[in-house]
């Protein structure tokens, strides 16, 4: 006769053991959700914090969808927080460069403040020189969206809100959903959807600043930077696209093979000069309709690597020209002019003025759809 309570005995061991082997080396993946402050208003915002079985954790908060910390692991195992931002709510309440937001209406700009739209002419905001800028004075970077928790093996945060009619000089009821989900191969993926009620023009992005290094450890010349675009949209004075697509062949913007972002950035070139630097976007080379690899970026130092994939036509690389170690950032620290590098996937600026870029107009009955993931691994 067997032994019922060997049996018993043996497979408590056994669950012993493998509770202890499993669930100690191997972090849960899961939400934790706790006040992160309060608006002038008095609405509480929450602070999000998705964390997968890899120990890579990415905090958000509901305040304008900001991703704000990135914690991955570099060569030898050891995390860091890669993004650039604030320890409090209060810091984003402040003025600040679009750290970590979620950009809308219309992310990035728009020239001379106004576009038309089936014969009708809708004037924005002009918040940056003469131009829109990241959709007006009170963009959805700066508004309190409603989140729900998506448990499970890949957490996830869905964020809503309603854009209504006349925000910000836009027209049309705006439905927008921004899912943001932590995977299990470490990437950050987030789902754009909206509908409107009127036509209207959209342009959704994140404009979360990276330093591979970790935020607060320098400047990012030495990242090593691919840009899959064999074309970029040159730009005024102002910044905004001439509405010329023109080759990076033998310019500072070919990017096709991976080269320092500090190897050419202060080239002699009007290019290089009106962005002060590269505040520049590229016209992705793109195979269909899915995700497509946008970029790729490492820094040898860390060994951290980033890919970016999109099923956008376009990515804004960044430098951080316009940053000056003036806003006291996490910790303290400071952040130093091209101290951290953006990628927003994006449309191309300015398309509601440009007829021959591809369109941004959202129509009733249709379904925006994007999704960019940024994945991160390392380099031996
Ligand atoms: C723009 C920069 C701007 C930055 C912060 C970027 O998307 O291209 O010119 O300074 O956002 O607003």
């Amino acid at each position: 006769m067997r032994c019922l309570t060997c049996t018993y005995s043996l497979l408590l061991a056994l669950a012993i053991i493998g509770a202890a082997g499993g669930a100690v080396d191997k972090p849960k993946s899961g939400i934790e959700r706790r006040t992160f402050g309060k608006m002038a208003d008095g609405k509480t915002i929450e602070l999000f914090t998705l964390t997968n079985s890899q120990g890579m954790r990415v905090a958000i908060t509901n305040y304008g969808g900001i991703v704000v910390s990135i914690a991955v692991p570099d060569r030898e195992g050891k995390p860091g927080d890669v993004v650039l931002g604030f320890d409090n709510l209060e810091g984003y309440l402040g003025k600040h460069p679009y750290f970590g937001a979620l950009v809308g209406r219309y992310a990035n700009r728009i020239g001379n403040a106004r576009f038309e739209l089936g014969g009708v002419e809708y004037k924005l905001a002009a918040n940056n020189g003469p131009n829109s800028l990241h959709g007006g004075v009170q963009g959805f970077d700066k508004r309190a969206w409603t989140a729900r928790e998506i448990p499970g093996e890949q957490p996830a945060l869905e964020l809503t809100r309603l854009s209504h009619d006349g925000e910000e000089g836009y027209p049309g009821n705006l439905h927008a959903k921004v899912v943001y989900s932590l995977t299990q191969d470490n990437a950050l993926r987030i789902d754009y959807t909206a509908t409107t009620d009127k036509d209207t023009v959209l342009n959704l992005t994140n404009h979360s600043y990276f330093n591979l290094a970790g935020e607060g450890k320098g400047d990012i010349l030495k990242h090593e930077m691919m840009i899959n675009a064999d074309r970029f949209t040159p730009i005024d004075s102002t910044l905004i696209p001439t509405g010329e697509l023109r080759t990076v062949e033998g310019t500072p913007f070919d990017f096709r093979k991976s080269t320092p972002i500090g190897a050419r950035i202060d080239a002699d070139d009007e290019q290089i000069k009106f962005g002060k630097g590269y505040d520049h976007n590229f016209v992705l080379n793109r195979a269909g309709h899915g995700l497509s690899l946008a970029a790729r970026v490492t820094d040898p130092e860390s060994g951290r690597v980033l890919e970016v994939l999109t099923t956008q036509p376009g990515i804004q690389f960044y430098t951080g020209n316009f940053l000056d170690g003036s806003i006291p950032g996490k910790g303290g620290k400071t952040y130093g002019r091209r101290s951290a590098f953006c990628l927003e996937t994006q449309h191309f600026p300015d398309s509601p003025n440009k007829p021959s870029f591809p369109s941004t107009v959202l129509k009733p009955g249709e379904s925006y759809h994007q999704t960019t993931v940024y994945r991160f691994s390392v380099s031996k």
